[in-house]
């Protein structure tokens, strides 16, 4: 279930959005705390706001309004253990047909003791719905939660349970599926209830939590830091839903990778691994498919059996998009740009036995990954460029400075021009090459082919790339 918080500071706009609420939500919660004026009239008006079900909650504990909630009937109040054991009891003693949810919020950390002991408190005042909510300063600190959650279903108790926070926005997804009763999300950006909460419609169009079977869900998602600006829970999770599989697709925002990996292996299928991850997590795997480890980098994990494999499909998706237009052997290729996104289009290059050039602002370093390679090397700083085909690496030109571009104009000269970078999908690099009647490929396509890639190494499913594209 999904519920949304209602947060408006004014009666008559709490109104219109508990109306909005209602659209997308399976149940509201009234946040009387937002409230400026607040009273037993008000009060009645807003109860009578939806038809959907109510959670009063009163985070300033005012008992005169959460006692006239009860008298009015509403179907859920929410109370604070900080307003004391023996007030919460006579509460529960009169309440008639409300339903009571006992909460506890740590706004500092997650501690697997305290929650327990935590849970154990409040199951003793024995409310309808246990609500334990901490926040999360390690990805791992879900797990906590996760595991609370399995033990009230297995003592058959309802519980409410979730991470705040950037790092625990996977459990306001995830913790349905262990079997809360419910998670929060809001109304719309800005008119969050807590930190961390991602925007409801989200949780039912990308998520589909409504749809997913519980347990049974197969769970997957992006390791990096950062990993907000990602088109993968889009791509993901719309394929998913396309193929009508029981699976899902979350950002984990991680600051260790290896005690994440530990952590996290037995709940996850797959895995796409980002910056600044993509070398580090090695060490982690029980295998490694021998390009990447070429390469040094695995941006796709897949678990079989039990046992986690990495891959790279940055490499194969560049050079798939490289390979519409021209083939590799004995054409000439200059990258910009000796990064990691470099290294694998390179090693790709070489494989295919084309020949390379790379250049770099930092020439060190354009020198370095050369001599590895076996390949030329330069800086950025070019009077002249004759080759087949270039390719930019570098974050030039990458949204917001859409305007800006690693090479001069005047340098893109009968050449396929491709840029990695898919936001925008045309860079003015790309601009300018198509100004100066070059062929170009976008980001966009190096992106939509490796994902079709990480997808086919998941689930065995061949996707239509373009179908990918039309989504970033
Ligand atoms: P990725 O894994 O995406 O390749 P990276 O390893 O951080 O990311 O590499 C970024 C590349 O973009 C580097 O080649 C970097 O050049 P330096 O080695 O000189 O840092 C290049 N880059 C980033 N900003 C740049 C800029 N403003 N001008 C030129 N090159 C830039």
């Amino acid at each position: 279930m999904i519920c949304i918080p209602i947060t408006a500071s004014k009666v008559n706009e709490a109104i219109k959005d508990m109306k909005k609420a209602s659209q997308i939500a399976d149940i509201l919660e009234l946040r009387l705390d937002f409230l400026r004026n607040i009273g037993e009239k008000s009060l009645k008006r807003l109860l009578s706001g939806t038809r959907k079900k109510i959670i009063v909650t009163d985070r300033k504990n005012r008992l005169n309004l959460i006692e006239e909630a009860i008298r009015l009937g509403t179907d859920y109040v929410d109370l604070d253990i900080s307003i004391g054991e023996k007030l919460i009891k006579k509460i529960i003693a009169n309440k008639n047909k409300t339903r009571i949810i006992v909460s506890s919020h740590n706004y500092k950390k997650t501690d697997r003791k305290e929650v327990n002991q935590i849970f154990e408190k409040i199951k003793k005042l024995k409310p309808e719905i246990i609500k334990i909510v901490t926040l999360a300063n390690d990805i791992n600190d879900n797990l906590i939660i996760f595991d609370l959650i399995r033990k009230a279903r297995k003592q058959n108790k309802k519980i409410i349970a979730l991470c705040m926070g950037e790092r625990g926005e996977v459990s306001r997804i995830l913790s349905v599926l262990f079997g809360a009763e419910l998670t929060f999300g809001c109304l719309a950006k800005g008119k969050e209830s807590a930190p961390g909460q991602i925007v409801a419609k989200d949780l039912k169009n990308i998520y589909r939590i409504h749809k997913l079977k519980g347990n049974k869900v197969n769970i997957f998602g992006l390791v990096g830091n950062p990993v907000a600006h990602s088109k993968g829970i889009t791509v993901h999770n719309k394929v998913f839903q396309k193929l009508n599989m029981n699976n899902v697709y979350v950002n984990f925002l991680v600051d260790d990778v290896g005690s994440f990996i530990k952590s996290f292996e037995g709940i996850i299928s797959g895995l796409s691994i980002t910056i600044p991850f993509k070398g580090e997590v090695i060490p982690y795997l029980d295998k490694v498919d021998p390009i990447a480890k070429k390469i040094g980098a695995v941006n796709t994990i897949v678990k079989k059996n039990g046992r986690l494999t990495g891959y790279n499909t940055d490499c194969a998706g560049a050079i798939k998009a490289i390979e519409e237009h021209i083939k590799l052997k004995n054409h000439d290729f200059v990258i910009l740009g000796a990064g990691g996104t470099a290294r694998a289009i390179a090693y790709g290059i070489k494989e295919g036995k084309g020949n390379l050039i790379i250049l770099n602002r930092t020439i060190n370093k354009a020198e370095k990954l050369a001599n590895e390679l076996g390949c030329a090397f330069g800086s950025l700083d070019i009077q002249f460029l004759n080759v087949h085909c270039l390719i930019n690496t570098t974050s030039v030109g990458m949204f917001p400075k859409i305007n800006d571009s690693p090479i001069n104009r005047k340098l893109l000269k009968k050449m396929l021009v491709f840029d990695v970078i898919y936001n925008p999908k045309i860079t003015k690099l790309l601009k300018d090459a198509r100004a100066n009647d070059c062929k170009i490929i976008s980001g966009a396509d190096m992106f939509a082919n490796q994902a079709a890639l990480q997808l086919k190494l998941w689930v065995g499913k061949n996707v239509d790339k373009n179908y990918i594209k039309g989504m970033i």
